[in-house]
């Protein structure tokens, strides 16, 4: 490869100048990593450490600033990169000069070629690690494989499909050029105006951390060593997606046994499948910024957990320290204190490498944090095999890039995310021989939206938007569409009243609406990082849109492509049919088609309950139970849907539990059964849910808690007994004292398919 030749002709060409014919021991492959680190960090000056510890932003990202911003809106944008005084053509001089460690937002191959040909010509030539929003595939880079958005992925209820996507996504940005990715972003979201809920697994810790695990294993494997894997990292710590307001960033007020039981067993889960990075959150969680959080880096993460990874701060949030928290007097503070808790690395921009050069010098932090940081940067580019070959061949890349079986993936993701809410005299799946003229329309029927948030706009041809789908699966029927453009603000009552008379002729009626997460439209968008809203109905005129059609008397199906919950009671009430598809990712058009004609029996189950309005926040389904001691004085008291629910074309009965004892020795172990029949005529999936309750406890327990599930396939009139193991794990909490374990008592046990009280099976026992 060309970047190859001349990097190793430049090598060599550095070795014979310094007169030495022997490479020092750190360039040796054969060598264990430890002693080459070693070997390295005794050979660096302290501004050669510092530097590592820093990153920027790719010099193209912070060329289109350059071009496209004044000096006064860089100074005050969050989010574009750019470093006022620091022009993009310095940042090669500093690379060549070992100023810079690490980038991100890098996003074309031949730059992050270019990069690396740089940091081969610094001094000992470390290469930089680059990272990069890699969340659902590698998304910020054009022709990538783009799956379902996490929210979606967690519908699935299958851990071991999302490690299959990781691993190829983790394919995917080797071939591209990077090496890190900053996901899975493993918050529990308890709060759908929160933006950023589709990038999370949704509310449920335990759903949370099992997807978060399988995300670290697929995209690091066992070990991270070798060229073809990435490092994973766990964000933001800590407490983000239970913001006061709903807005990103915003303060979280959180009693330190929720922190515990809810908020950090995620990451302790992906911390047990070996993530080697966390990233700190925006926020303050009880008044202490993260970033500066003793508690959080020295005494959970680094003492408590033994984490000896990577901690990264968030997009220029140590600036934020002094900025906007103001617990820092200055920035120098800010780093200082940030460094001394844990901090490794500075995400991202200038200053950092010179003012922690300097505390480090005037003894304000010790050498040996430094070093330990450093340890854990240079371990991540030896194993990745930076030092080997930091390049990529552009021509290799096809191979890999949204190859069939990326492709595949991403398809059987998004068909069992698909989550079936309503289907009243089973309209679904559509019968082909009845509905032959088929109206379709919608924001959403036909454009990228079904990729999700961090993902750029792609090549159509990778893409199949919903009315493209739907033609694939039915070339029979004849669809007419009527299109709605992409800015969901602006659509005009004129336009719907003309969708409506269109309506009038056919037979059937499919409106696709919901929200817009484009990263590129940031005008446009309505969900997504940053795009947080205060209510939670369909923006625009998409509401009266759908009334409109519906009175027409034609029957109406209505499909929602959304990164967080909607609430569209209106529309639950009224349409036979709802289906929510989440952003079902490259081939979301094509799975929610199969789905509609019933090629694909829909499995998907709510990761997140769905409120009725956004008044109802914080509504999730293990509350405790005096959030329902009173009802609502207006409108009803129950959410609009509950987590773990979702129909399918099949019908499923549930037999009562079976315990293996009615009593358990606090140190032992139960088994609990349920015999499941397909009833109908119907194959399909469904995901077998159990809860469990602890009746009386020192300190006020949930109603109930997601403690297992399991999937099974069944044929028509086909049974299958699923049996779950009850251990001291299942029944653990922290009591009244902040003790972890269990206590003695009467517990109820809860088997079905969905959080409901009515879709469960419920049965007693003792724990003595
Ligand atoms: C987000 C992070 C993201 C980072 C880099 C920040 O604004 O909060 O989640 O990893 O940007 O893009």
């Amino acid at each position: 490869m060309k970047m190859y030749v001349i990097a190793s002709i430049l090598t060599i060409t550095l070795a014979g100048c310094s007169g030495k014919s022997k490479e020092p021991l750190y360039l040796d492959a054969n060598q264990p990593v430890e002693k080459r680190v070693n070997d390295l960090l005794g050979r660096m000056t302290l501004q050669e450490k510092v530097a590592q510890m820093s990153q920027y932003v790719g010099i193209e990202h912070m060329k289109v600033a350059e071009k496209e911003m004044t000096l006064e809106e860089m100074k005050k944008s969050h989010a574009q990169g750019f470093y006022p005084n620091l022009h993009s053509s310095e940042l090669i001089e500093m690379t060549k000069s070992g100023l810079i460690g690490s980038f991100l937002h890098v996003t074309t191959t031949k730059e992050a070629n270019l990069l690396q040909s740089y940091a081969a010509e610094s001094r000992l030539k470390i290469p930089v690690l680059i990272g990069i929003d890699a969340i659902h595939g590698t998304g910020l880079y054009r022709g990538a494989t783009i799956y379902p958005t996490p929210i979606g992925q967690a519908a699935t209820f299958e851990p071991a499909l999302i490690e299959k996507a990781s691993r190829e996504t983790a394919l995917e940005m080797r071939a591209t050029g990077t090496h890190w990715t900053f996901t899975p972003n493993v918050e529990v979201a308890r709060d759908a105006r929160w933006g950023r809920v589709g990038e999370t697994f949704g509310e449920d810790p335990l759903l949370v951390g099992q997807m978060g695990a399988a995300t670290v294993r697929g995209l690091q494997t066992a070990d991270f060593t070798g060229q073809d894997k990435v490092i994973a990292c766990a964000k933001h710590f800590i407490g983000g997606s239970q913001p006061i307001n709903g807005i990103n960033g915003a303060p979280c007020d959180v009693s330190d046994r929720t922190l515990h039981e809810v908020f950090m067993p995620p990451f302790k889960d992906c911390l047990d499948a070996g993530v080697f990075t966390f990233m700190m959150a925006h926020n303050e969680v009880n008044g202490v910024p993260c970033h500066v959080s003793k508690y959080l880096m020295t005494d959970v993460l680094r003492n408590r957990w033994n984490f000896d990874g990577i901690i990264v701060s968030d997009w220029m949030d140590l600036e934020q320290v002094h900025e906007k928290h103001r617990t820092a007097p200055t920035l120098k503070d800010a780093f200082v204190q940030s460094v001394n808790y844990g901090m490794d690395m500075h995400m991202h921009g200038p200053y950092f490498t010179d003012m922690i050069v300097e505390a480090v010098n005037e003894g304000l932090i010790p050498q040996k944090r430094i070093d330990d940081a450093i340890r854990a940067i240079l371990t991540a580019k030896f194993k990745l095999g930076l030092f080997e070959n930091p390049y990529i061949d552009e021509e290799q890349l096809t191979a890999v890039l949204f190859n069939a079986e990326h492709r595949h993936t991403a398809l059987e993701i998004a068909r069992k995310s698909i989550t079936l809410l309503k289907n009243e005299n089973n309209l679904l799946p559509i019968d082909r021989s009845k509905y032959k003229k088929i109206f379709v329309t919608g924001p959403n029927a036909d454009n990228q939206t079904i990729l999700g948030d961090w993902a750029f706009q792609q090549p159509d041809s990778c893409v199949t938007t919903v009315i493209e789908g739907l033609r694939n699966v039915s070339p029979q029927t004849e669809f007419n569409f009527f299109p709605f453009g992409t800015n969901l603000r602006t659509m005009e009552m004129s336009r719907v009243l003309q969708a409506k008379e269109q309506a009038r002729k056919a037979d059937l009626a499919i409106v696709v609406v919901g929200e817009n997460s484009m990263r590129y439209m940031w005008q446009d968008k309505t969900c997504g990082e940053n795009v947080d809203r205060y209510e939670l109905s369909l923006v625009g005129l998409q509401q009266q849109l759908v009334e409109e059609i519906y009175a027409t008397g034609v029957p109406t199906i209505v499909v929602l492509v959304n990164g967080r919950p909607l609430t569209t009671e209106w529309i639950a009430d009224h349409i036979p049919a709802l289906i929510e598809a989440w952003e079902p990712g490259s081939f979301g058009g094509q799975a929610i088609a199969e789905v509609l004609f019933g090629d694909v029996n829909p499995e998907g189950k709510l990761p997140m309950t769905i409120p009725r309005d956004a008044g109802q926040i914080q509504t999730y389904y293990n509350y405790k139970q005096t959030s329902k001691w009173f009802k609502y004085g207006t409108g009803k008291s129950t959410p609009l849907f509950e987590f773990g629910y979702g129909l399918n074309y099949s019908f499923f009965e549930f037999s009562p539990v079976k315990l293996s004892a009615a009593k358990m020795p606090v140190d032992g172990i139960l088994t609990a059964s349920v015999e499941v029949t397909n009833t109908s005529q119907v194959a399909g999936a469904e995901v077998v849910q159990m809860y469990i309750k602890d009746c009386y406890s020192s300190v006020v327990r949930p109603v109930k808690e997601l403690k297992g599930y399991k999937k099974v396939f069944l044929n028509p009139g086909e049974k299958a007994t699923v049996t779950f193991e009850i251990t001291p794990k299942e029944l653990s909490f922290y009591d009244i004292d902040m003790k972890y374990g269990v206590e003695k008592g009467e517990f109820e046990i809860m088997i079905g398919n969905s959080s409901r009280d009515v879709d469960l099976q419920k049965e007693m026992f003792e724990v003595i």
